[in-house]
């Protein structure tokens, strides 16, 4: 219903844009009036068909949250879930956040290495690709190491009160499972994606789905 409001909202804002009664926004924002474009953006949304720009990007504002990093606005609604499963007796901790584009290249080289080239692109992003550069995920985990980066994590302590609780805090589940298709990349559970609490209250899939973007498994 907030969608279909928000597209009417966009189509009389164009016909006034046609009308030459606004001026054009600099940015382009989406129908539903998120910025998915800019690296910059806390809804950017990044897959196999859509690189950051500049290649290298790196967040202005990157702080540290337990020996990880991630932008300031993640940052926080990371602590503030972290916190509320604490209290809920559930131990999460982070695994891996901001990765550089040296980094990103690193750790995918390393799949490349261990698994051959068309599985490792089903686990992990080329450099430019990731969400990790952005600032804006964070892998999570139990403090008991268990079933870390596995499938099985979405049956642990962790990984079932993420999947029920984190878009109170503004995350979403970046690669669900069954959406292979879409995102090119195998379930995980512990990918978290801060994209703000009005989106991910409203994202049930992917964000390629919600934004009716096309299908990106593979690279172009
Ligand atoms: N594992 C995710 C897809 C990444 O490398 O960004
Ligand atoms: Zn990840």
């Amino acid at each position: 219903m907030l969608k279909r409001i928000s597209r009417m909202t966009a189509a009389v804002a164009g016909l006034m844009l046609a009308l030459g009664m606004i001026a054009p926004p600099v940015t382009a924002l989406t129908a539903t009036g998120y910025d998915i474009d800019s690296a910059s953006s806390l809804q950017v949304v990044v897959n196999k068909h859509r690189p950051l720009n500049p290649a290298t990007y790196v967040p202005a504002r990157l702080v540290r949250v337990q020996g990880e990093q991630l932008r300031a606005e993640a940052a926080d609604a990371y602590k503030q879930l972290a916190k509320a499963a604490k209290a809920a007796g559930v131990n999460i901790i982070p695994v891996s956040g901001y990765r550089s584009y040296s980094q990103q290249a690193s750790l995918y080289d390393s799949y490349v290495r261990q698994y051959g080239q068309a599985t490792a692109d089903t686990l992990a992003a080329r450099p430019r690709f990731s969400e990790h550069q952005t600032g804006l995920a964070m892998d999570i985990g139990n403090a008991s190491g268990v079933c870390a980066l596995q499938a099985c994590f979405a049956n642990t302590p962790a990984g079932k009160w993420a999947a029920e609780n984190a878009a109170s805090y503004g995350f979403i589940i970046r690669y669900p499972a069954g959406a292979e298709d879409v995102t090119g990349y195998t379930y995980e559970p512990w990918h978290l994606r801060y994209v703000g609490k009005e989106l991910a209250g409203q994202v049930s899939t992917t964000l390629e789905d919600y934004f009716d973007l096309e299908p990106a498994p593979d690279y172009l």
